[in-house]
């Protein structure tokens, strides 16, 4: 008999976890770790950055680029020391031609059409023959050999831009700003946008030693104190949406499978948020094929690829009312008029338990990386966090902090977490002063 406070059950036991899940993805994490730096085989690329903390005296003006999804951001950055910044311009465009006919993140596209894009946006703001270090935010897995250069290992988040992968991003930068006559702006640093968190933050606060993404995509960085490239302490990009060593359900495997990169960053496609909303769609949707909910109807927005997304998850956990009525809204606009309240109660629950182990798994990700660089909690840390699902998910951040006191039961003053907002580009400019 199909009912539905069953299939919530099984729901709920597949996904959510027990303390003791939890540290033991935790160990298997802090291993996969121990091997990637070693250069063992590893589901972390932990790729060097060559990049350590700043010390806040860092101060100076730095334009800035952050590209790590469909919008691309420039800022204009003034940096005070300590912590104190300022944002004198800021510009958000989205990669698609002004006509919205062309999408420069399609395989259409190509990297230098891609990057002289970019450049052309820039020489709208800036006037040509201004001189400014630019510290450029490109948050994809990137092998780097120097600050300032990065060859694209492979896109992630869907990206599809042609000719790309395996060619340094800088050089292809730097070229599309000369054409664009920018002769005066010069790429000093190469960052990913964890690092760029973990910087901003850090350049504030001396405890800082972790930087993470909690947005479209996930991925976490850490202040390693002893690289094996220099044998000093080194700022490594983990590229942790990668992590694979998980309790992937059925659920998971379906869209991993329908994803561009079968197989591949399996921890991001469970907990970011380019993929919640997908996989909280796909369960809603086995619920209705299953005549549990919305019976003989079939609601288009459940059956439509990518459609439903993080921002709607959002909406049905942001719904305190007693009868529900955002969420009765929401379906409303989407075709549906009418609604029981047990079915938008389904809906809600479901939203809950796809968040509630996004929040489980970045959660116990964080503490393999302290017990990583900090076996016995001696020291204090702050985990450095940007991204909408971390800043907008209602509840995201509490449960979060929650879990991780939880976890760290003896010691939880140990770590904290922090909001670093616009952390992935500020921390360019931040870059970009400390290798001047
Ligand atoms: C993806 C990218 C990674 C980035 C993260 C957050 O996981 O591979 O480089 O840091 O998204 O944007």
């Amino acid at each position: 008999m199909q009912d539905i406070p069953n299939n919530i059950r099984k729901l709920r036991a597949a996904f959510v976890l027990s303390e003791d899940q939890i540290k033991d993805i935790a160990g298997e994490f802090q291993k996969s770790m121990a091997h990637g730096i070693q250069g063992k085989e590893s589901p972390l690329k932990m790729l060097p950055t060559f990049l350590t903390i700043p010390t806040g005296e860092e101060r100076g003006i730095y334009l800035t680029v952050d590209f790590g999804g469909t919008n691309v951001r420039i800022l204009l950055v003034e940096l005070k020391g300590h912590g104190d910044y300022h944002i004198l311009d800021r510009y958000v465009f989205p990669l698609t031609s002004a006509r919205k006919d062309y999408d420069f993140t399609s395989e259409k596209a190509n990297g230098t059409e891609l990057f002289e894009f970019i450049a052309e946006q820039i020489s709208n703001l800036i006037p040509t023959g201004s001189d400014y270090p630019l510290g450029f935010t490109f948050s994809f897995p990137s092998r780097q050999n120097k600050v300032d250069q990065a060859t694209l290992i492979k896109w992630t988040k869907e990206i599809k831009t042609s000719g790309v992968q395996g060619r340094d991003v800088s050089q292809i930068f730097q070229k599309a700003l000369l054409q664009k006559g920018l002769n005066g702006i010069k790429i000093r640093a190469v960052i990913n946008d964890t690092v760029g968190t973990l910087l901003t933050a850090a350049y504030g606060d001396k405890y800082t030693d972790i930087g993470s993404i909690c947005g479209t995509g996930h991925n976490t960085c850490y202040l390693e104190p002893r690289s094996p490239v220099t044998g000093e302490q080194m700022i490594i990009n983990m590229e942790s949406g990668n992590f694979n060593v998980l309790p992937f359900t059925g659920y998971d495997s379906w869209l991993d499978q329908r994803s561009e990169i079968p197989g591949e960053q399996c921890l991001e496609k469970m907990v970011s948020g380019k993929y919640i909303g997908e996989l909280t769609r796909f369960i809603i949707r086995d619920f209705i094929e299953k005549g549990l909910i919305f019976k003989g109807s079939c609601p288009e927005i459940f059956f439509s690829p990518y459609v439903y997304k993080a921002e709607d998850v959002s909406t049905f956990l942001e719904d305190k009312g007693e009868d529900l009525p955002l969420i009765a809204e929401w379906l409303n606009t989407a075709g549906i008029s009418e609604s029981l309240l047990e079915e938008r109660v389904t809906l809600k629950t479901i939203a809950s338990i796809v968040v509630t182990r996004s929040i489980q798994l970045v959660a116990a990700t964080y503490l393999g990386v302290l017990q990583h660089i900090d076996p016995h909690f001696n020291e204090k840390h702050t985990i450095a966090i940007d991204g909408s699902l971390y800043e907008h998910i209602p509840g995201y951040a509490t449960m979060l902090r929650a879990t991780m006191n939880n976890l760290l039961r003896d010691k939880p003053g140990q770590a904290g977490t922090k909001l670093t907002k616009e952390g992935s580009g500020v921390g360019a400019a931040v870059a970009a002063a400390l290798v001047q």
